[in-house]
């Protein structure tokens, strides 16, 4: 049988940077298939090509055991290549019929979004989302609007689905569910793509693993009931790095006080009396399900949200309560969990 999508010797280079290095790549038909790779190994780049977003250097793309010219996302659409990208492509103040309408209007042969708002209602019953067609994509959860992206390509007729770490903004439930989904559609015969760097997708829903490092192929489609995941982890950061040791490092003063810290929640829980202390040369974790104060505290940590009671002191300086630009002021800097939203002006 052919392989579904096969990409051989592919190579790209930005700006004389090389992100590809003759990567190649086979996935079959009724398989997820995993792309594996450390953050930059190429993971993106690799499948942009396959769905013609960027032109390769060299190399060459198959579809079917076909040979594929594929020069434009509009080649990858026709041959069935459908990709669900990172960041999403989907206007905010259009309801999800006129986003449906705007990305497959002449594969649906619809122009009106009355018209395609029949043609989601249907392909959403088919896979079981429950979706309103009328509903504004800018009011949908992320997970929501990840389905739109997933019906539009389903509506474009893609039967290779390229998702493109699509649980990194996904709640562990909303993972779940969305990878479940991604096996389903393999076991009715499509092709599923799961790009991702984390090994427990890897292991727990993909048959077969194709690792990159450094813009190559360094595991071709190996079978993932064979591998384990600090063989994954050693071959995707190679053997220099090692993936589990933990740095032991000297710890310097305490820089960051919290104590007995309140913050009213922005619909529900907040923060209630918490309290920690992170010293110089530190790196310090907090964990818990989305949605159980997280935001808040990182809110009141950069002083984008008072706090209702309690003390943070940065090198024992209180500064509870007081504005952005004095956090800042401090040396206080914030990598937000939705960077396009509220990290940039894109
Ligand atoms: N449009 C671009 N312009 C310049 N460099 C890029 C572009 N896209 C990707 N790169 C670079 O190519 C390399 C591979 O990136 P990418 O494919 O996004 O990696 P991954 O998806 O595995 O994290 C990185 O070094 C990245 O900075
Ligand atoms: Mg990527």
């Amino acid at each position: 049988m052919s392989h579904a999508l096969e990409i051989a010797g592919a190579s790209k280079a930005f700006d004389g940077r090389p992100a590809l290095r003759r990567a190649s790549f086979a996935c079959d038909w009724g398989e997820v298939h995993a792309l594996l790779g450390e953050n930059g190994a190429g993971k993106s780049t690799l499948m942009n090509v396959a769905c013609g977003l960027y032109a390769p250097d060299e190399g060459s793309i198959a579809v079917d055991g076909q040979p594929a010219a594929i020069t434009a996302p509009a080649d990858a659409a026709r041959l069935g290549i459908g990709m669900v990208h990172q960041h999403y492509k989907l206007v905010k103040r259009f309801t999800i019929a006129e986003n449906i309408v705007l990305a497959c209007r002449s594969a649906l042969g619809v122009r009106r979004p009355r018209d395609a708002a029949e043609a989601v209602a249907a392909k959403a019953a088919e896979v079981g989302f429950d979706i309103d067609p009328h509903a504004v994509v800018g009011d949908l959860s992320i997970a929501e609007q990840q389905r739109v992206e997933i019906l539009k390509v389903l509506l474009l007729g893609a039967r290779i689905l390229i998702l493109d770490e699509p649980t990194s903004v996904l709640t562990d439930q909303e993972s779940v569910a969305a990878l479940t989904f991604m096996r389903r559609l393999a076991e009715d015969g499509h092709a599923v793509v799961l790009i991702t760097h984390k090994l427990r997708e890897v292991i727990g829903y993909s048959s077969r693993v194709t690792v990159m490092r450094g813009g190559e192929t360094v595991l071709a489609g190996a079978e993932t009931a064979g591998l384990d995941a600090e063989t994954l982890a050693r071959t995707m950061v190679g053997e220099e790095g090692e993936a589990t040791e933990r740095h032991t490092r000297q710890l310097g003063e305490v820089r960051l006080r919290v104590e007995d810290l309140s913050v009213r929640g922005a619909g529900g829980i907040g923060v209630d009396g918490v309290g920690f202390a992170v010293r110089g040369g530190e790196i310090y974790g907090i964990a818990g399900v989305g949605g159980n104060g997280q935001q808040e505290l990182a809110d009141a940590l950069t002083g984008l949200r008072p706090p209702s009671r309690g003390r943070i002191a940065i090198d024992d300086d209180e500064i509870a309560g007081r504005d952005v630009p004095a956090f800042r002021r401090r040396g206080m800097r914030a990598v937000p969990a939705d960077r396009f939203r509220t990290g940039l002006l894109a």
